[in-house]
């Protein structure tokens, strides 16, 4: 029997994706039931820059989904990423309300709240506010402090934000089709949360998902997540080169990259790519020429941007599981080797886990932001009319690794 729907919609530069699944009562699996991908309109570089074409597709996106999953779908959460995205580490401290008793939820409600006080211009959002770790009275590392006695309560919180304009933009698009959103979740984030491994967060790792248009970073140091970015270049570029390079059209260019990852599995000096029949009448091609001068060099060139990024956060030395990348991008030609020799660490492809049900399609990088989506909902998702009485369950379920947007909204309702 059905207990509840979960239903994400992954609003990407190359293809709107919506995913719908359910915990049914009898297992504690996350089953999907309803998916779809089609391509997105109005998209550039994660930045909505046309609301009827966004609309149009994710209406689409949505109906299909709907219709496999023979429900419909009423609230969502929704993915947001690209340039506009940033994120800061924020310190909170608060006298404990009682300090002769333990220290209560709301003494930890407030802590949150101190941190989240950061100067934002007008144009960014607060999205995400994640405890990495509480301090009781000068001890660090605890990961509940409720209960525990004390005097001074700190919290260390990693704090994405995003442009306001967008969240709105996408917003509209949501309550034009009578969607609820349920929250905005850094599309970064929640790839990480479907292709990451608890030792690998532990270790240190960095989740990359390349995109169409974008680059998703997410940094996780002890556990924690630590920094978030994300840069404007994506897989999408290597089609641009490629149509340049080869000159053909966009379409035959994309057909070339894919073509390449699925068939090219040893490097011959000639490529043939005869069986595309594209309208250009190219045969054959030299490897040299495309996988080496046209795909490597802007593979190489997004490794670097990602480095630089490693660098910027601060954490260079805390990553020694290396690079987990994913999303559509990940499975261009070539990309682990290029990955490893510009970042001197380990380099895995990213599938998407956690999941089960109508998941073959599904179990593709392109889609680790996706089904992200839906283990984020499940994590976080609160009852209907939540009380203070729900709170130890919640306190409990945010382990330092996981994201808290469900305690921002819940904060809400109380502080004034
Ligand atoms: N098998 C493949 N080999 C090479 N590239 C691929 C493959 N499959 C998909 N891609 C590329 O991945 C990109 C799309 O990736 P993805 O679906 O993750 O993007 P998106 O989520 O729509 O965009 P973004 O996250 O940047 O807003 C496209 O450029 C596409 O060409
Ligand atoms: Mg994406």
């Amino acid at each position: 029997m059905v207990e509840k729907l979960i239903c994400g919609i992954d609003i990407g530069s190359s293809k709107i994706a919506t995913i719908v699944a359910v915990r049914s009562t009898q297992s504690q699996e996350l089953q999907i039931i309803g998916f779809n991908s089609t391509s997105s309109r109005g998209v550039r570089r994660g930045l909505i820059v046309d609301i009827d074409e966004v609309t149009g597709s994710v209406e689409e996106s949505v109906e299909r989904a709907e219709r496999m999953a023979g429900h419909k779908i009423s609230s969502a959460y929704v993915s947001v990423g690209g340039p506009h995205i940033s994120s800061l580490n924020s310190h909170g401290i608060v006298a404990v309300g009682n300090p002769t008793a333990e220290i209560a939820e709301d003494d930890v409600l407030r802590v949150i709240e101190a941190a989240r006080a950061i100067s934002l211009s007008s144009s960014q959002h607060i999205i995400e506010v994640i405890p990495r770790d509480f301090i009781v009275d000068g001890q660090s590392g605890i990961k509940n402090p409720v209960g525990m006695s004390g005097v001074r309560l700190e919290v260390d919180t990693h704090i994405i934000t995003a442009s306001s304009t967008n969240l709105k933009n996408i917003d509209r698009v949501l309550s034009d089709l009578g969607i609820k959103n349920q929250g905005f979740v850094f599309s970064g984030l929640s790839s990480s949360l479907s292709v990451l491994t608890t030792t690998e967060k532990e270790l240190g790792v960095v989740a990359v998902d390349i995109g169409g248009g974008k680059t998703d970073i997410c940094i996780y140091v002890d556990g924690s997540l630590s920094y978030s970015s994300s840069i404007p270049i994506g897989a999408r570029h290597i089609t641009n080169d490629i149509a340049v390079g080869l000159r053909v059209s966009l379409d035959s260019a994309e057909k070339i990259k894919l073509f390449l990852s699925k068939n090219v599995k040893k490097k011959l000096p000639k490529i043939d790519l005869s069986a595309l029949k594209i309208p250009e009448n190219i045969s054959e091609v030299s490897s040299k020429t495309l996988i080496d001068e046209i795909i490597n060099s802007r593979l190489y060139e997004i490794f670097k941007l990602i480095f630089e990024q490693i660098e910027k956060s601060g954490f260079a030395t805390n990553v020694p599981s290396g690079l987990v990348i994913t999303g559509g991008g990940s499975l261009t030609t070539g990309i682990l080797e290029t990955g490893k020799k510009v970042i001197g660490l380990p380099v895995r492809l990213g599938f998407p886990t956690g999941i089960t049900g109508l998941i073959d399609e599904v179990i593709d990088p392109q889609y680790a932001s996706t089904v992200g989506l839906i283990l984020y909902g499940e994590r976080f998702k609160m009852e209907e009319g939540v009380g203070f009485k729900n709170f130890n369950r919640l306190i409990k379920d945010f382990s330092l690794t996981t994201p808290v947007k469900k305690i921002k909204d819940f904060i809400k309702q109380f502080i004034p």
